[in-house]
């Protein structure tokens, strides 16, 4: 069993009007997701993605279908807390999920709240100041932070419930490009020391090339499902889906049609620039 699973989820928004029938945001979604994975889910705005991650913590119910979490019906009202504790929602805006007054506060809330004992409290807020490099902004008033280090802050409270899956909707939309890198650098270290599961909703195609896979949404239905190179070899879907094509992706592949030697899975300006270099030093 997987650890995350949807079963013909299906999500109807009611119209206000009761003779008009309602906006099906999710169309028979099916997707299994395993302990580990680090998935992007892109597609253009009103395709669902936010309706989807909803479903997997309780805040939005299914019309038809379920989801799972380890195994848990998540519309089990009596089983949400435990839901809660296996997966956490970071949301866009990083002003709307600090609480408290001090970042470490912020931090221990949750663990507070479920009257944990004060040492056990101080360990896990050590753990999650550590484990996301921010040790030096225990005594930040979060008004003093920046965007990035206000999602950072939020992301720590999430690992001080000990929660092993992160479902992000947009946590980096709001940041500058600094903050971007420093939540995306945060991410991949958290998923590659910690087996971390996350999830994230992005428009960035080049924070979602940085994903193991690739889920596209378009209109309530998952359109594709595949690794990054799977996802970016088709640009003429991804355009017609009104997607962004990363330049260096674009770069590469016009490069091949020219007859370039380019590696078939180049798709980061990294990967394109070495394969470059390989070439130039071969001259
Ligand atoms: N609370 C709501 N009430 C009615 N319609 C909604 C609500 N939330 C979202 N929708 C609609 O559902 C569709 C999917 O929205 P959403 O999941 O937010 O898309 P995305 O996150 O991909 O931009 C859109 O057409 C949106 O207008
Ligand atoms: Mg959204």
């Amino acid at each position: 069993m997987a650890f995350i699973e949807i079963k013909h989820l299906t999500h109807v928004f009611k119209s206000n009007d009761e003779k008009k029938d309602g906006l099906k945001a999710l169309d028979d979604i099916n997707l299994n997701i395993d302990k580990g994975e680090f998935i992007a889910v892109i597609g253009v705005n009103g395709s669902g993605k936010s309706t989807l991650a909803k479903h997997l913590n309780g805040l939005l119910l299914p019309t038809e279908g379920a989801c799972f979490v380890d195994g848990i019906k998540v519309e089990d009202s009596e089983e949400i807390w435990k839901v809660r504790q296996k997966v956490s929602m970071v949301f866009q805006n990083p002003d709307n999920q600090i609480i408290a007054t001090i970042v470490e506060d912020d931090i221990a809330f949750g663990p507070e709240n479920m009257g944990l004992p004060r040492e056990e409290i101080r360990k896990r807020v050590e753990f999650a100041l550590q484990s996301l490099h921010i040790e030096h902004l225990r005594k930040f008033a979060p008004h003093l932070l920046s965007g990035g280090q206000k999602q950072l802050t939020a992301i720590a409270g999430a690992i001080a419930m000990r929660t092993n899956c992160l479902i992000l909707d947009e946590p980096t939309a709001m940041l500058d490009p600094q903050g971007r890198i420093a939540v995306m650098n945060a991410l991949k270290e958290l998923h590659e020391k910690y087996n971390m599961t996350i999830i994230m909703i992005t428009h960035f195609m080049e924070e979602a090339m940085q994903a193991q896979r690739i889920v596209v949404m378009d209109n309530g239905k998952i359109v594709q499902d595949g690794t990054p190179e799977q996802i970016f070899a088709d640009r003429q879907k991804l355009r017609s889906l009104g997607l962004e094509v990363p330049l260096s992706v674009d770069m590469a592949a016009e490069l091949k049609k020219r007859g370039v030697k380019i590696a078939g899975n180049v798709f980061t300006a990294e990967q394109l620039a070495a394969e470059l270099e390989k070439i130039v030093l071969c001259q």
